[in-house]
């Protein structure tokens, strides 16, 4: 294969192995959590790997603005490591962006805080301290400030004396990642009348975020901007790598024990009740009493917890026992470099239960992989996944399980159709799911906020 890439590939293609090797050994051992939505590779993008980024979509006259980042932490998880995509962004677009921690961990555990600290510093942003003089001056002067979740929603009261927070709170950008209840305290989000705008990643969270704020706080938020996600520059960068995707995939399968003709579903989330892997497990045992089990199908759960889940793991396996199908599905330890379980899957299955997903931003990543979605008819996921074009929906609960069998019946037994809606998936994250097209919605959003 040498002779015939083009220096400039090879080098791609040199960092994406790298990619996929680390998912295997050092990335898998730092991982701590796929967050609430997937996780992408932590070195990507921030790292860089000594491209000249070119200055972002839409973002142009951020140029020469003062831009402060309030993060309620600084792990990798999705929630800050989305607001460190955007940090480099500004940067790239000229803004000069001051970043804060508001839960720093200091001393033992801290190693992965400090490491992306230090990639934000090599990104040429500064880091200021959450709290003090320094801080205060830092947003007072500041253009614009955008605070990181709800809990981040604490440093307004934490770090502002009255006279400052009226300064400040009309400058303030408030992005949501969130939708479960216990978010909703006063404690959090007393504030978000008094903000410039709030920002959330679906209509159906907005929608939740307006109705659960006046009924249960009896508080009434600002305008909402709803801007759905795009997927990252590297992540991008993998999925039009065809050479990288075939390695990874057959890198995976070899380890799972899985041949290439066999078909993948896999569902990558963190382990939870909430994230529906059981759902999935008994539709799969559905599936197979229809197909007969040495068909050459698979299920695949990435993101195996014995730490932090081990009840529900435990029940997981149990499933997988008792419907005897220890030789048909895996499980693979948690780790945010999703690329090689992306390159080497058939299917998603995005089975977020309840209200679904905020967004779910691993079902724009598998689309980028051509891969169809199986989702819940809930959240963020009704508005990624078109019915019918480039996945099947079904509902959430158990009522969801027997069409979520069939689903995976009708997949498995039809290529061409997998190929269709990973086709039709594909060509929809390439019209508005890529990073040009959030940082262009996000662009609007802050040339809105600045003219207030
Ligand atoms: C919000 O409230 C309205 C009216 O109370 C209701 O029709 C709608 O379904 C609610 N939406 C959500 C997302 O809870
Ligand atoms: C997965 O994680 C468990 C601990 O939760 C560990 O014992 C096991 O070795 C890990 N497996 C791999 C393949 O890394």
């Amino acid at each position: 294969m040498g002779g015939a890439i083009p220096g400039k590939r090879k080098a791609g293609l040199r960092s994406l192995l790298k990619l996929g090797v680390a998912a295997f050994g050092f990335l898998a051992g730092i991982g701590l959590l796929v967050g609430s939505y997937s996780v992408r590779h932590p070195a990507a993008g921030i790292s860089g790997v000594d491209r000249r980024d070119a200055p972002p979509h839409g973002l142009h006259f951020m140029r020469g603005k003062n831009v402060v980042l309030v993060s309620h932490e600084l792990t990798l998880t999705g929630g800050p490591l989305l607001l460190m995509e955007l940090a480099v962004l500004l940067k790239n677009a000229g803004a000069t962006v001051q970043w804060m921690t508001i839960n720093k961990r200091d001393g033992a555990g801290s190693e992965v805080t400090d490491n992306l600290e230090q990639r934000l510093q090599n990104k040429g942003i500064l880091l200021v301290p959450a709290k003090g003089e320094e801080t205060v001056r830092a947003a007072v002067d500041s253009d614009l400030v955008v605070l990181n979740t709800a809990v981040a929603g604490k440093w307004i009261d934490s770090t502002l004396k009255e006279s400052d927070q009226q300064r400040v709170l009309p400058k303030v950008l408030w992005w949501i990642h969130e939708m479960r209840g216990h978010y909703f305290t006063l404690n959090y989000v007393k504030h978000m009348p008094e903000v410039a705008a709030v920002m959330i990643d679906s209509h159906a969270t907005a929608e939740y975020w307006k109705n659960r704020t006046q009924q249960r706080l009896g508080i009434k938020i600002p305008k909402v901007h709803v801007v759905h996600l795009g997927n990252s520059k590297d992540l991008t960068e993998a999925a039009e790598n065809p050479l990288a995707r075939h390695l990874l995939r057959q890198h995976v399968r070899e380890s799972l024990g899985i041949s290439d003709r066999d078909v993948m579903f896999s569902a990558i989330n963190s382990v939870s009740r909430g994230k529906g892997q059981d759902l999935f497990l008994k539709a799969f045992a559905q599936a197979l009493k229809t197909l007969g089990s040495s068909t050459g199908i698979y299920a695949v759960i990435v993101g195996s917890d014995w730490i932090g889940q081990p009840k529900f793991e435990a029940e997981l396996r149990e499933l997988v026992e008792k419907n005897g199908m220890q030789h048909v599905v895996r499980f693979v330890n948690k780790t945010m470099n999703v690329v090689p379980y992306l390159a080497a899957s058939d299917v998603l299955v995005q089975n977020s239960q309840a209200r679904g997903e905020c967004f779910g931003r691993i079902s724009i990543e598998a689309m980028a992989f051509k891969l169809p979605i199986l989702g819940t008819a809930a959240g963020g996921t009704t508005e990624i996944v078109v019915d019918g074009s480039t996945g099947f929906l079904h509902q959430v609960g158990k009522e969801g399980v027997p069409d979520l069998a069939s689903n995976i019946i009708n997949l498995f037994r039809d290529p061409k159709l997998r190929a269709r809606m990973g086709e039709a998936g594909y060509k929809r994250v390439q019209e508005q799911f890529l990073e040009q097209h959030m940082s262009e919605r996000i662009g609007r959003v802050l040339k809105e906020v600045l003219q207030q």
